[in-house]
């Protein structure tokens, strides 16, 4: 039996493709439908409450919907099983579009043209080439290094920075506490696709955002995050972005989700706000691959994308 702990979204569908994929596991919905603990082997969660998995004596593992496990690792009665995230071809995509997306939005400096196209004003606006444009990325996992390769074709000047040393051909890395002041400071656009962790909460604030680049083609740096909101200081952001520190945001997720209506970044002229979107899972994809990771489990195999509890990701 497969245990889906999904309070925040609609587990319906997601029940109806465990169904359809792996009927041999019943998938069952906490908090609706009728659960014998004894008969749970798998958990699968987003944004599950705490003791979701408590009291099941015959749990072998829990799947994350999604690539972070930050929203399971909140949870003190986490049981002592492995736990699993998202490695997947189609979210990675998904991640990498919205990326470049906002990338080349600032590069090529679009909201402006939608001002002007508002405005009816045919007027051009300087534009360096991509070569010219030093993009930094925060987090040089599956996402990261994906999202990197991309940029590097187009052209821009990439570097990634990330706990451990990385290779990817192209970028320059950095890692490291040591690291992280060198690569801000020759960075013009920062991309953030960090785990949110003990380490990196709280990471893009004030000082962060002082370090950036200041001699840039663009005129000022940008923050790009898709990371976690946790990982942002919204006080620290709005107040760069006011007094000129931060010419520009995007951001996909914030530090209360969904962003507070009365949140000033949603009006402020330089911040492109969309909603936890950038990689949303879908459930073909993603429940595939988690049948996959079941019966691997069922033969005896280890599972893959485990998470290292201790690191945090
Ligand atoms: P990975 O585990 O593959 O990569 C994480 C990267 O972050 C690694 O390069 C790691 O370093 C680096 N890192 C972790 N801690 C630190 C630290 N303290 N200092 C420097 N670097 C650090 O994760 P993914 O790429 O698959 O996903 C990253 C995150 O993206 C997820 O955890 C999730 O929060 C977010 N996400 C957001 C989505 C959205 O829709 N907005 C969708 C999917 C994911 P090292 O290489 O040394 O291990
Ligand atoms: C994820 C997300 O972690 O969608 O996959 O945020």
């Amino acid at each position: 039996m497969i245990l889906l702990s999904l309070p925040t979204i609609d587990p319906e569908p997601w029940r109806a493709e465990f169904a359809a994929v792996i009927p041999e596991q019943r998938a069952v919905v906490a908090g609706r439908d009728a659960v014998d603990p004894a008969a749970v082997r798998y958990g699968f969660a987003w944004k599950s409450p705490p003791h979701a998995f408590e009291g099941l004596p015959g749990l072998k593992a829990i799947f994350s919907l999604g690539a972070g496990v930050d929203h399971l690792l909140a949870d003190p009665y986490l049981p002592d099983v492995p736990l699993a995230r998202v490695v997947d071809p189609d979210l990675t995509m998904r991640m990498t579009e919205w990326v470049v997306l906002q990338v080349l939005m600032h590069h090529r400096r679009q909201r402006l043209y939608d001002r002007q196209q508002a405005e009816r004003v045919w007027r051009d606006l300087p534009q360096p080439s991509a070569s010219a444009v030093r993009v930094g990325i925060m987090g040089m996992g599956v996402l990261g290094s994906d999202a990197a390769e991309v940029l590097v074709r187009l052209g821009f000047r990439v570097a990634g920075w990330s706990r451990t040393p990385r290779r990817v051909a192209g970028v320059e890395g950095f890692h490291g506490p040591e690291g992280l002041a060198p690569f801000l400071a020759r960075t013009d656009i920062l991309v953030c696709l960090l785990p949110l962790t003990d380490e990196t909460r709280g990471l893009i604030d004030r000082k962060l955002i002082a370090g950036l680049a200041r001699d840039g083609a663009l005129g000022g740096p940008v923050l790009i995050n898709a990371g976690r909101g946790g990982q942002q200081v919204e006080a620290d952001v709005l107040a760069a972005l006011d007094d000129g520190t931060l010419m520009a945001a995007s951001l996909d997720v914030f530090e209360t989700e969904p962003l507070p209506a009365d949140s000033p970044l949603w009006s402020h002229p330089a911040v492109t706000v969309t909603p936890h979107v950038a990689g949303e899972s879908a459930p073909g994809a993603i429940v595939r691959l988690v049948a996959e990771q079941i019966r691997r489990c069922e033969r005896g195999l280890p599972l893959q994308h485990q998470v290292d509890r201790k690191r945090g990701y």
